[in-house]
């Protein structure tokens, strides 16, 4: 019967599955068990992602009808397909209204949207409307492609546009890359599904110390690029102690013989870059779609003290990118941490990516509020706790002169022994590289916070460590690692295969005993630079008490005093990023003096006010300039 139809042409090519699942629809729909499976397929990783800095880019960011869906009805009845009549003229009842659905102005995290929605996990549908012109490249004639870039959605996206499945995406704080050229028309449907439950299988695990925040917090934008393009362009000072050369590669989007082929007679394919106020103008050329060069340049070298940046162009066959970069150098020799080859000492303080109106949804003011009171408390640097933050942050951090830590959510107790685990970890870090390669402030990939040290732990760490460092030789790895309190030492497996140890000791709050921590630093030994990764403790703002009472700003000022006290005289301590720039929302802090905020800040969670330990701390980095 539906052979017959779909052969006469009754039934048009992809509604017989349709028909079939339609006429099976009483029963299949409602009792499909794997109903996630056919969204399994077409998963953007790191493989998808391309450069685009200095790239045109049209936004999807404004009005967007949403839904909750909290039992994934869209994708169970395929929602996307708008099948409002079946083969025979029947109206078919339907459970959306896309258009009359209420508004959300995205990108944002739903629950400080609306009250309701605060506490909100699970999956919600997101749809517009747009146009799109198809503008043709000249010189080939041969179509332009077109992209969707999400910024950044928590946990999964998956992708429809015009009633099609595009794709979908893992992991809450890094892009998302998708082709749509192929599905574009003139008027235009997508719908995004995004699904923020937490998981134990995920990265992070469905327990974490921070607030669960959903929905598509950062920017959403159609990017064209010519039928071959550029696809990755990383440009760095060579880390040879010389301070005297650029290497620049680019690795196109194909081998690019079509490009030369295309236009006979032409030379082999070669990109042009140019750093103007270096009097650099270079060709690179290209071989199967991948160039690199080494560049003999004296660049001004960058540092929190002189944030000197420069203006790159890059260009190859009909394509062109820009970036704004600077050049240093980062290195470890032996216990010490070496800038442009001066030891140097990181004056750090950590952040959440969190502010009160918006959640992870910063506005650009609020991330530069948080850099400017950092360097207010003479900071020099600061771990952008515990995921990838959004990629300006690095860019403002490149242009005000702030050294990053930045950092992937292997977070607490992940599935250390699970394939499928290991390879979101993997792909979250190469996004997170990729991404922010060509930026200066940036120093530290971090592969994970405060794991227990196990046999199956330290073989997914190590793995981890292994990919950073072959995915960037310009850089230092680290882990913010756990004291080993049997041994009262800094004795964590994972520390040999790092180029710094981060560790997180908290004596004088979780850990009572404060004579201990000169006592940890005597029985450790070790052979790399170590930065206290976090040590704190709660108060209240305006809470006051003695310096017996905990919760008070009394003890934490006194918990500040006595833990800088004992690490200004550690020599293989060169660097603290303390717990934390400012309070965060936190669903596990529930007495009295949290009120499920995490109040280890140096101020509270609207910035306003400087608790007395943030003096103290301004203090100590004052002295260790
Ligand atoms: C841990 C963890 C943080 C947490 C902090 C705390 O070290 O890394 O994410 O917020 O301790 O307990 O306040």
């Amino acid at each position: 019967m539906l052979a017959e139809q779909f052969r006469k042409g009754e039934i048009k090519r992809g509604e017989k599955s349709y028909m079939k699942r339609y006429q099976q629809k009483n029963v299949s729909d409602i009792n499909l068990e794997d109903y996630l499976g056919e969204y399994e397929g077409s998963r953007a990783t790191v493989d998808d992602m391309f450069f685009d800095c200095g790239r045109r880019k049209e936004s999807l960011n404004g009005v967007w009808h949403y839904a909750v869906d909290q039992y994934d009805t869209c994708l169970r009845q395929h929602w996307f397909e708008e099948r409002y009549q079946d083969g025979n003229g029947f109206t078919l009842p339907v459970d959306y209204s896309f258009n009359e659905w209420p508004t959300m102005n995205l990108p944002c995290c739903w629950n400080t949207e609306k009250e309701m929605f605060l506490l909100y996990e699970g999956s919600m549908v997101f749809t517009r409307t747009f146009r799109y012109t198809d503008m043709e490249t000249a010189h080939t004639g041969k179509k332009e492609r077109v992209f969707l870039k999400i910024g950044a959605a928590n946990y999964i996206c998956r992708v429809f546009l015009n009633k099609q499945y595009i794709g979908m995406h893992r992991g809450g704080s890094t892009p998302a890359y998708f082709e749509v050229t192929d599905a574009l028309q003139t008027e235009n449907r997508i719908l995004i599904q995004v699904d923020s439950a937490r998981r134990p299988e995920q990265v992070p695990t469905e327990n974490t110390d921070w607030f669960n925040y959903g929905g598509i917090y950062r920017d959403i934008e159609l990017i064209r690029v010519p039928a071959t393009y550029i696809k990755q362009f990383r440009i760095a000072l060579v880390p040879d102690g010389t301070f005297s050369k650029i290497k620049a590669r680019i690795r196109l989007s194909d081998d690019g013989n079509m490009q030369s082929a295309n236009v006979p007679g032409t030379a082999p394919l070669s990109a042009e870059l140019r750093i103007p106020e270096l009097n650099i103008l270079v060709k690179i050329p290209l071989s199967d779609g991948y160039g690199e060069l080494v560049i003999d340049a004296a660049p001004e070298l960058w540092s929190p003290e002189n944030p000197r940046l420069y203006d790159v162009f890059l260009t190859c066959s009909e394509d062109a990118v820009s970036d704004t970069v600077g050049f240093r150098e980062i290195r470890v020799r032996g216990r010490e941490i070496l800038l442009n080859g001066r030891p140097i000492y990181l004056r750090g303080i950590s952040c959440h990516e969190e502010s009160v109106a918006n959640g992870k949804a910063l506005t650009d003011e609020e991330r530069l509020e948080t850099i400017r009171l950092a360097k207010e408390m003479n900071c020099n640097f600061m771990r952008l706790a515990h995921y990838p933050h959004d990629e300006r942050m690095a860019k403002l951090a490149d242009r005000e002169g702030l050294l990053l830590w930045e950092e992937i959510p292997v977070y607490w107790a992940i599935r250390f022994t699970r394939e499928a685990t290991y390879e979101d970890a993997e792909n979250q870090l190469k996004e997170m590289i990729c991404r922010d390669w060509n930026r200066a402030s940036v120093i530290i990939w971090s592969v994970g916070n405060e794991n227990a040290d196990s046999d199956e732990r330290l073989a997914f760490m190590k793995r981890l460590a292994d990919c950073a460092h072959a995915a960037d030789d310009t850089r230092m790895v680290s882990a913010a690692c756990l004291v080993s309190m049997d041994k009262l030492a800094i004795a964590d497996r994972l520390a040999e295969y790092l180029d710094i140890i981060g560790l997180n000791e908290y004596f004088g709050w979780y850990s009572p005993d404060f004579d201990q921590l000169p006592q940890l630093f005597a029985n450790s030994a070790p052979s790399k630079p170590v930065i206290i990764t976090e040590f704190g403790a709660d108060a209240m703002p305006e809470h006051h008490g003695t310096i017996q009472d905990k919760g008070t700003e009394e003890y934490q000022a006194y918990v500040y005093e006595r833990q800088v006290e004992t690490l200004r005289d550690i020599d293989y301590v060169k660097g603290t990023t303390p717990w934390i720039l400012y309070d965060f929302r936190c669903p596990r802090r529930t007495s009295v003096i949290q009120g499920y905020y995490n109040r280890k800040g140096l101020l509270p969670p609207d910035k306003k006010y400087k608790k007395p330990a943030f003096y103290i701390l301004q203090k100590y980095y004052q002295d260790r300039q």
